[in-house]
């Protein structure tokens, strides 16, 4: 199940390398090695998760060269009510007018659901027109069923995550049910079948069920002139920083006035 996700998120990174997208983040990357071995030239690896995770992880790779042109580990807590990926990222150079992939596998289950919305906002707001998605995630039911993973406890499980990301502001978004993949052995190929309908929250209600999930945000619409384009662009990158500027603002006032200890303030 995990080598099936993990060609078909693969094959996802790869068709929007080929598509331009330069910037990829990994929010709860673990160990996952993309960067050393997907051969993606030019490509920048935005790797985030706990710091205990890079403290193992960044010895054991140290001398391993990398595929790509640039690998940035960013240890920070995804679940944090004073969360600002925003700063993290722009001071390492993420391009907030360039589109991004983003990778939350195996990490959604892992939070709660008040956490996925703040992320799946943020996550929003950095991402320029083009920019993807893929992730991983569990029904509400499966989600109750107290499923714990390696000692690590599922929290949060939904029967929507279409409406998630489409209320975050990727206009497109996609819920598969795990079953249409397949591997092609021969070909080294992971497929999706056409003929098994996508997962509706209908059909996923009561049901045990894992998904993936895709996600787009649309190059906007053409404009006449391209005076009027570049300002509709100029236009959406402000829109875009005030909701940055206010994650950013947010973050340090509530720092600064409780400190950063509230692990259930999503609940
Ligand atoms: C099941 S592992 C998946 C790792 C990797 N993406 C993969 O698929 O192999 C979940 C990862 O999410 C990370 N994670 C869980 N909660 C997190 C949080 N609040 N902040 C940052 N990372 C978190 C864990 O440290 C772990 O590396």
């Amino acid at each position: 199940m995990i080598a099936l996700r993990t060609a078909f998120i693969d094959s996802f990174i790869k068709e929007q390398f080929d598509k331009g997208t330069r910037q990829i983040v990994l929010l709860g990357a673990g160990f996952d090695v993309r960067a050393y071995r997907m051969c993606l030239d030019g490509a920048q690896f935005f790797e985030v998760d706990q710091p205990e995770l890079f403290d193992a992880k960044e010895p054991l790779f140290a001398q391993v060269p990398l595929q790509c042109a640039r690998r940035v580990a960013l240890p920070i807590d995804l679940g944090s009510k004073h969360l600002n990926l925003v700063e993290g990222l722009q001071r390492h150079g993420f391009n907030l007018t360039q589109p991004s992939c983003w990778v939350l596998e195996g990490l959604i289950m892992y939070l709660k659901p008040g956490q996925v919305q703040q992320l799946a906002k943020q996550v929003s707001a950095l991402s320029a027109r083009r920019s993807t998605l893929v992730h991983d995630a569990v029904s509400a039911t499966a989600n109750k069923m107290g499923i714990h993973f390696c000692g690590a406890k599922f929290r949060s499980g939904d029967d929507d995550y279409a409406r998630l990301w489409n209320m975050a502001g990727f206009a497109t978004a996609r819920v598969m049910n795990w079953g249409a993949l397949s591997a092609d052995r021969q070909m080294g190929q992971v497929s999706v079948d056409m003929n098994v309908a996508d997962a509706s929250p209908r059909q996923l209600r009561g049901n045990e069920a894992v998904v993936l999930v895709t996600a787009y945000k649309p190059p906007e619409a053409r404009a006449r002139e391209p005076q009027g384009r570049s300002r509709i662009q100029a236009g959406q990158l402000q829109h875009r920083q005030k909701h940055l500027n206010r994650f950013a603002a947010l973050a340090r006032s509530d720092g600064a006035s409780s400190g950063d200890k509230d692990e259930d303030a999503h609940e």
